[in-house]
Formats: structure tokens, sequence, C-alpha cells
């Protein structure tokens, strides 16, 4: 058989059910095995060992799915992060439901691309759907739309490139006035800064004011603001955050909602983390002055525990997204000026783009609405018992009570350490731990100090699971104190 021969035999034997079988059934066993006994598995593997892999070639000739396979779960599934651990608190990568995740293979096999309507008949309905759907959520009004994207830094890059051309409507063409900025808060997620620079403003042009109590300062803000006008100065935009990456506090979305309309600035939530609580009725008082938003960053594969990547950006105006992209493809989009184009390329940073929506769209029909109400409920719920837990060990001193599912925590031990000292140690017990693997949890620097973080992103983590970390940590700063190590 020649190569091309063989070639098409093996995609018809591929396209058999049987040839699914051996893929689904390990994905099937990863799920079982957490189900099942998966305290017994690291967390996560050591990443070091793992490196001497990185330089293998592609093997020339193919194989069979079976040892593919085989050597996926010799390989793969030992030597990957255990989202499904309920110890696993660290990123907020979700343990993805697995409605959603049974949707991958048919988004793949599907292979319909969001660039234009007649490349995703049905998938563009549904994106536009359930874009809609969200929009409602936030308050937007019938004006509304949006993209679904990578994820928030995706979301955000757009939004503020919406904000730009409507702040400076002739900066696509011209390019851009000096001394353009975007002010946001000390705890932006960094995509904020990277995104001002990415679009021509300069990084510097970022203006990070300080925060208090972990929130957007009020009085600092307007001061701003006014200081920046009274310069000349146009400012893009100004971004809150709803749900902060390092505390998961919230901004006062009211007030810079107020403070942003009465100076004519676009307002952008990144709402990627905290944007879920819309629908826990719980919650949704986090969120209070959204619907003042221009726009919204929105990642469903954060609290609403969908894989990656299943992100989305909200505009109130969705004429304002498309001025975003001043670009004509007469190959590709094909609306009339003045109808409602339905292509959402003319909307998306993208061409090529995945159906993710059927992601959210599977596990919404699956589940119903109410179920992430729960489920985001049930996480932050987990979270505060842990918090609780840290509060009664005097050997931590907790961070700020946690508005959701995001908890900071510093070992301070006796006391006879200096603050660098424990910058140290904190570092360390993290590694450790992570090391150890009996749990995984990420690290922060909140007010200038090195502290520990734990982020509940699987509904099955009891506040058992956040003690036996705690214990585990209690031990091993005790431990080292002893022996006079940091
Ligand atoms: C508040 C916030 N915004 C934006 C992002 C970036 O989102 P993504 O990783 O989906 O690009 C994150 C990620 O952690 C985040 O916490």
């Amino acid at each position: 058989m020649d190569k091309l021969t063989e070639l098409l035999h093996m995609i018809e034997q591929d396209m058999l059910p049987s040839a699914a079988e051996p893929y689904l059934r390990l994905a099937a066993r990863y799920f079982d095995l957490s189900r099942n006994g998966q305290q017994a598995k690291p967390v996560a593997p050591d990443p070091e060992s793992l490196m001497q892999i990185a330089t293998k070639s592609p093997p020339e000739t193919g194989r069979t799915a079976k040892e593919i396979v085989a050597q996926m779960e010799r390989d793969l599934l030992p030597n990957s992060n255990w989202l499904y651990h309920p110890r696993c608190l660290g990123h907020q990568v979700s343990a993805p439901l697995p409605a959603a995740v049974w949707a991958e293979p048919i988004i793949g096999a599907l292979n319909q691309s969001l660039a234009v309507w007649e490349m995703s008949p049905m998938a563009t309905v549904l994106e536009t759907r359930l874009l809609r759907w969200m929009a409602d959520l936030a308050g937007f009004g019938h004006d509304a739309g949006g993209v679904f994207t990578s994820g928030g830094t995706e979301a955000t890059f757009t939004a503020l490139l919406a904000a730009r051309a409507a702040a400076l409507p002739d900066a696509w063409e011209e390019g851009l006035a000096v001394g353009a900025a975007v002010v946001t808060s000390e705890h932006a997620h960094y995509s904020v800064a990277r995104a001002t620079a990415e679009l021509g403003m300069g990084a510097r042009n970022c203006i990070a004011l300080p925060s208090a109590a972990f929130r957007e300062h009020p009085e600092r803000l307007a001061a701003e603001l006014d200081r920046l006008q009274a310069e000349g100065r146009t400012v893009v935009a100004v971004v809150a955050t709803a749900g902060s990456t390092a505390t998961g506090r919230f901004d006062d979305l009211e007030l810079a909602g107020r403070l942003c309309g009465e100076r004519s600035i676009w307002l952008h939530v990144d709402g990627c983390h905290g944007a879920s609580a819309l629908l826990s009725a719980q919650h949704r008082k986090r969120l209070k002055g959204l619907e003042k938003a221009d726009s919204i960053s929105w990642d469903p594969h954060k609290m609403m525990l969908l894989p990656l990547s299943t992100g989305a950006l909200l505009v109130r105006d969705e004429r304002r997204l498309e001025a975003a992209f001043s670009q004509r493809a007469p190959y590709l989009f094909h609306g009339q000026a003045t109808d409602r184009v339905w292509d959402q390329g003319v909307r998306s940073f993208q061409c090529s783009r995945r159906a993710d929506v059927l992601k959210l769209w599977i596990a919404l029909e699956r589940y119903g609405t109410a179920a992430f109400g729960s489920l985001y409920e049930h996480l932050c719920a987990t979270t505060s018992a842990i918090y609780d837990s840290v509060r009664r060990r005097p050997v931590f001193e907790a961070g700020p009570e946690p508005e959701c599912n995001i908890l900071c925590f510093r070992y301070i031990g006796k006391g006879n350490l200096d603050e660098a000292e424990l910058d140290t140690l904190n570092a360390s017990m993290r590694r450790r731990l992570n090391g150890s693997g009996l749990g995984w949890i990420t690290g922060a620097r909140v007010n200038g100090r090195d502290v520990l973080r734990m982020t509940v992103m699987n509904p099955r983590t009891r506040p058992s699971d956040g003690e036996a970390i705690l214990d585990a940590l209690e031990r091993d700063g005790r431990a080292r104190e002893r022996a006079g190590a940091r």
C-alpha cells in the first residue's frame, strides 16, 4: 500500500464508532479514578522530571490508537495536574463539568468556524442566543452583543480595543494620540496592562491606583480621572475588577459606573472570575451596578466550571464592538452595511474560531441554569469554611474575608520571624506542600508580602480537604521554625 492509500484507510478506520472507544474510555477512566481513591494519587507531578520528554520528535510513521492511548494512560494521566483531586486548590482552572467535556469531541468533529455564519450556521445562532442570555443577566438592553473568546485576556484586550475606538476613533487608521491612558487598580489582572501596551498606548499609561481594602479606592479614582482630564489626556477606559485574581474581592461597580458616567469614560468590568455570581441569588449583590459597564469580560471556564477555553466578552452596545474592528473583507464578510451582520468575525479578534459555545450550551441544557447558582454558592461556602479554620489557627494570619472562592493567608508561626523571613518561609512551604503530592495550592503577593492562596474550583472539595492542607502546612511551618530554617 502506498502512503496515501494507507493514510486514507486509517482515516476511514478512525471514523468507525469503535475507534472512539479507547479515547472515550480513557477520559471516562480518568473520571472514574477521580471518583474513586484519588486521595492516593499525587495532586500534581514534579514538572522538572518531565523536561527530558520535551526534546523528543514526533514519529515519522503512525501507530495504533491502542498504543497511543496506552501511552497517554502511562505518561499523560499521572503527569498532569489532577484538577478533580479534592485537594487541588490551585489556580482558577476548573474541575470541568463532565457534560461539557463530552461536548469536546463533537466540537472537534463538526469543526464549525465562528468566523462567519455560513461556516457555522447553528453554532453562530447558539453563540448569539447565549450571549443574549448572558447580556440579559448582566442587565444590558437590547442593543447588547458580544463574542466568545479564548478567555479573559482576549476579552479584555477586545474590550479595550472597543474603548479605544470610542475614545480615539481615528486610532485604527492614523495611529495613537500620545497621552491616552487606562485607569485601573493595583489588583487588576496583568492582562489589563498587557492590553494597554499591545494597543500601542504604552504600558506605563496603564495607571494602577493603590486600592483600599482590596477594592478600587473611590476618592483616588475620582481624583485621578479629574487630574488626567485636567491635563487634557484621554482616559480610554476605567477597568474595575469583579473577583480579583489574588484575593477574589469585588470592586464597587456602582461607584465606578457613576464616576465613569459623569465623565463619559468607558467602563470595562473584568468579571472573568466573578461575573458568574449573576447566577446566584445569594452572591449577585456583589455585582450591583454591573449594568452600568460598557463592557464585561466573563469566563465560563472559571466559576461555571467549563473546560478551557470558554470565555466571553459582552458589550452594552454591539455596534461599538464592531467599530473596534474597522475592516472589510469581502471574501469573508457578506453582510450589508445596513443589516445586523450575523458573522461573529466582525466582532472578534480571531478569524477561525472554535464553537466553544457548544460546551456552555450542553452544560446549561444538561444541568439547568439554577444548578450554576448552586455550584457557585457551594464553592464559596467551602472556601468560607476553610477560611474559618485558618482564623482558628494562631500560626496563620488570615487575609481578607473571601467574597468568592479564593482565600489568602500567611504562616506567621510563633511571631519570632521578621516579614522577609516569613516571605521566604511561606514560599518554601508552598513548594514543599505541592512537592509532597498531598495537596496543591498557589501563592500570591498581597500588600507587598508573600501569602499562600487557595482557590476552590472543584465541587467535590470538602472543608476537611482544606483542613488537611492547613494541618500539613502547620506541621511543616512548626518543624522549620524548630530547625531554625526558613
Ligand atoms: C480577574 C481575571 N481577569 C482575567 C484573567 C485572565 O483570564 P484567561 O486566563 O481566561 O485569559 C484572569 C485569570 O486568572 C483573572 O483572574
